[in-house]
C-alpha cells in the first residue's frame, strides 16, 4: 500500500537493516510508502536492500560515523548487536535529530523463569532502555521471546545432512514467534501515531517444546527427524568457537527454566496488527528449503 504517506514524510533509519528483524522492517515501510534509510557497517551488504532505500555505512562503535543517515531522519528503529561500549554516545546523538526510536529488546522485564534468568544480553537491553528514557524521544518497545529463525541456525545443519538432531533440554518449551510479526509490529509503530510509550512483549501463539519444533519441521518435510537429548556440557564445548559463552549459558539456563511449563504466550502482535500471528508450522512451511538437503 504504498503512498499511505505524504512524499514529505521524514524517512525511517533502520539500523540492523541486512539483519533477521531490520530486513523485514524495511520491506514493511516500503509497502507503508514510507521513505527508508538503511544502516550497515559493512559495505557490501548493501546489495541486499531494495533499490528504493538510501543505503548509508555507519558504524554503532563508531557514533559520529552515524550523523550523516540521522541528519533529516525523523524515526530510528534500533537495533543493538554491538559491544555495549558506545551505547550512550549513540542514543545521545540519535536524541539530537529524531523524534521517535523503536527499540529491539527483549522480555526481560516478563515475570516468567524463561526471561527471569540473569543475563549480560538482558542487561544490555535494560540500560540501552534506560538511555533512550532520559531523552525526549518518544519510544517503544519491542521485546521478541525466541525467535522462529532460530531453528535454522540451530537444527537445520544436522536436518540438511541427514543427520539426528542432538540438543540439550528437549523438554523446554518456548512459543517461537515469526520474525515477520516481529517486524511489522515494529514498522507499524515507526510510521503508525498512537504507539508512544508503548511496551509490547511479542510471542508466537504456541507453547511447544523444542523436540516438538524438530517434529514439526519433520511434519513439513515428510520425514521422520530423530531427536536425542544433549547434555549442557556438551552443548557448551560444542558451541565453543562458534557462539559466546555468555549466549550459550543464557541458553543453556533459559530453556533449563522452561522445562515442565508451558511457555509465556501474549496476544500482542495480533493485538496490535490486527491479524493472526504465524505458527511455528506456518513459518517453517515458508523456510522449509533451508532444511532441505542442497540448501
Ligand atoms: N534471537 C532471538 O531469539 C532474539 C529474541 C529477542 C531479542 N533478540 C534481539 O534481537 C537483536 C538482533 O536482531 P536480529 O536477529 O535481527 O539481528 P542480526 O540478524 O543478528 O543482524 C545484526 C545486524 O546488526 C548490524 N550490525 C552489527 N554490528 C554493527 C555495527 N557495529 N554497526 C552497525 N550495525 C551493526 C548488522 O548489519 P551489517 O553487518 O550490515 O552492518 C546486522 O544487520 C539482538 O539485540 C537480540 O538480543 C533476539
Amino acid at each position: 500500500m504504498s503512498g499511505m504517506h505524504p512524499t514529505d514524510t521524514p524517512p525511517v533509519l533502520v539500523t540492523g537493516a541486512t539483519g533477521r528483524i531490520g530486513r523485514h522492517v524495511v520491506d514493511r515501510l516500503l509497502d507503508a510508502g514510507v521513505p527508508v534509510r538503511a544502516l550497515t557497517h559493512r559495505s557490501t551488504a548493501a546489495v541486499t536492500l531494495p533499490a528504493k532505500v538510501d543505503v548509508f555505512t555507519g558504524d554503532l562503535t563508531v557514533p559520529e560515523s552515524l550523523e550523516p543517515a540521522l541528519k533529516g531522519a525523523g524515526a530510528v528503529f534500533l537495533v543493538w548487536t554491538a559491544p555495549p561500549r558506545t551505547a550512550a554516545a549513540v542514543v545521545e546523538r540519535m536524541a539530537a535529530h529524531v523524534r521517535r526510536v523503536v527499540f529491539l529488546s527483549s522480555p526481560h522485564r516478563t515475570p516468567h523463569p524463561f526471561f527471569q534468568q540473569p543475563n549480560p544480553m538482558a542487561e544490555l537491553h535494560a540500560d540501552i532502555e534506560r538511555l533512550i528514557a532520559a531523552t525526549a524521544m518518544e519510544r517503544t518497545i519491542i521485546r521478541p521471546g525466541m525467535l522462529a529463525s532460530n531453528a535454522l541456525a540451530w537444527w537445520a545443519p544436522a536436518i540438511r545432512a541427514g543427520e539426528v538432531v542432538r540438543w540439550p533440554y528437549g523438554a523446554a518449551e518456548t512459543a517461537p514467534v515469526d520474525d515477520r510479526d516481529v517486524a511489522a509490529v515494529a514498522a507499524l509503530t515507526l510510521h503508525e501515531k498512537g504507539h508512544a510509550g508503548g511496551d509490547y512483549v511479542l510471542t508466537g501463539p504456541q507453547s511447544l517444546t523444542q523436540a516438538a519444533q524438530v517434529g514439526v519441521i519433520a511434519d513439513a518435510l515428510g520425514h521422520r527427524i530423530p531427536f536425542e537429548e544433549m547434555t549442557p556440557d556438551e552443548f557448551r564445548s560444542l558451541s565453543k568457537g562458534t557462539a559466546p559463552s555468555s549466549v550459550v549459558d543464557m541458553l543453556l539456563d533459559a530453556w533449563n527454566a522452561a522445562v515442565g511449563r508451558p511457555a509465556y504466550v501474549t496476544t500482542t502482535a495480533a493485538d496490535v496488527l490486527g491479524t493472526a500471528p504465524r505458527t511455528f508450522r506456518q513459518w517453517v512451511s515458508d523456510h522449509a528449503t533451508g532444511f532441505r538437503k542442497g540448501a
